[in-house]
C-alpha cells in the first residue's frame, strides 16, 4: 500500500494542520464540566418553556451535540449555515448558506455558537431571526473572544472568555481541518 499523509495529525499532544502546530488549550473535562454548567443555567432559567436551539454550523455541531444531552427542558433543534471565516482572519463578510428549519414565531431561542469573535455573525443572525417574531432570543457561545468582540448582543450563556487568538478543534477549524478533536487547541508557543 502507498504512503499517505495526512494533513491534520496528533501526535503527542501536538496537532499538525496544513503549516501550523497547535498544542492543547482546553481539554476535554474541562469542556464537558463547563457545558453541563451551562446546561444546569438553561434548564433553571428556562423552566416549564419550550425552547427552539438553533446552532451555528459547522462549528457548533459538537458543543450542540453534547449540551443538547444535558438539558431536560422541551427541545427543538434547527440549524443554520453562515460563514465569515477563509483561513485564520475574518473576511467581515457573513454569508447566509443554510436558514433555520424549524419554525420560531412565540418560540424561546437559543442561538448555540462554537466561538463569538467580532459578533458579525451573531448581527446577522439576530436580524434574520428577529423577523421571525420569537418569544425571546438569547446566545450561548462555548468560548467568547471579548477583546474583539465589536458587536451588540453579547452572549448571554458563556463557557469560556478568551484572549483574541486564534483556537482550533472540538468543531472548530482551520482551513476547515482540525475539527474533530476532543480537546481544544492554540498555536504552539503561544501563552495564554
Ligand atoms: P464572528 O462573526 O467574527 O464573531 O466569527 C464567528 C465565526 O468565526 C465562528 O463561528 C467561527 O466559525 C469563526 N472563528 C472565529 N474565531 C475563530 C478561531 O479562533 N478559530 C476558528 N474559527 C474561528
Amino acid at each position: 500500500m502507498k504512503n499517505r499523509t495526512f494533513a491534520a495529525k496528533l501526535v503527542d499532544k501536538v496537532l499538525q494542520i496544513h503549516d501550523k502546530t497547535f498544542e492543547i488549550f482546553i481539554k476535554d473535562e474541562e469542556i464537558q464540566a463547563e457545558i453541563a454548567t451551562l446546561a444546569a443555567r438553561i434548564n433553571a432559567d428556562y423552566a416549564g418553556k419550550e425552547v427552539v436551539f438553533v446552532a451555528v454550523l459547522n462549528g457548533a455541531f459538537m458543543f450542540a451535540s453534547d449540551l443538547m444531552k444535558e438539558v431536560n427542558l422541551p427541545a427543538e433543534i434547527a440549524f443554520v449555515k453562515v460563514s465569515s471565516y477563509q483561513g485564520m482572519n475574518s473576511t467581515g463578510r457573513v454569508d447566509e448558506v443554510i436558514g433555520v428549519t424549524r419554525p420560531i414565531k412565540n418560540k424561546h431561542v437559543i442561538i448555540l455558537e462554537d466561538i463569538v469573535d467580532t459578533g458579525i455573525t451573531m448581527e446577522k443572525l439576530f436580524t434574520l431571526l428577529s423577523v421571525e417574531h420569537p418569544a425571546s432570543i438569547e446566545i450561548a457561545a462555548l468560548l467568547y473572544k471579548p477583546e474583539a468582540f465589536k458587536g451588540k448582543h453579547t452572549p448571554t450563556y458563556v463557557g469560556f472568555s478568551i484572549p483574541n487568538k486564534f483556537v482550533v478543534g472540538y468543531g472548530l477549524d482551520y482551513n476547515e481541518l482540525g475539527r474533530n478533536t476532543r480537546h481544544i487547541y492554540q498555536l504552539k508557543g503561544e501563552s495564554h
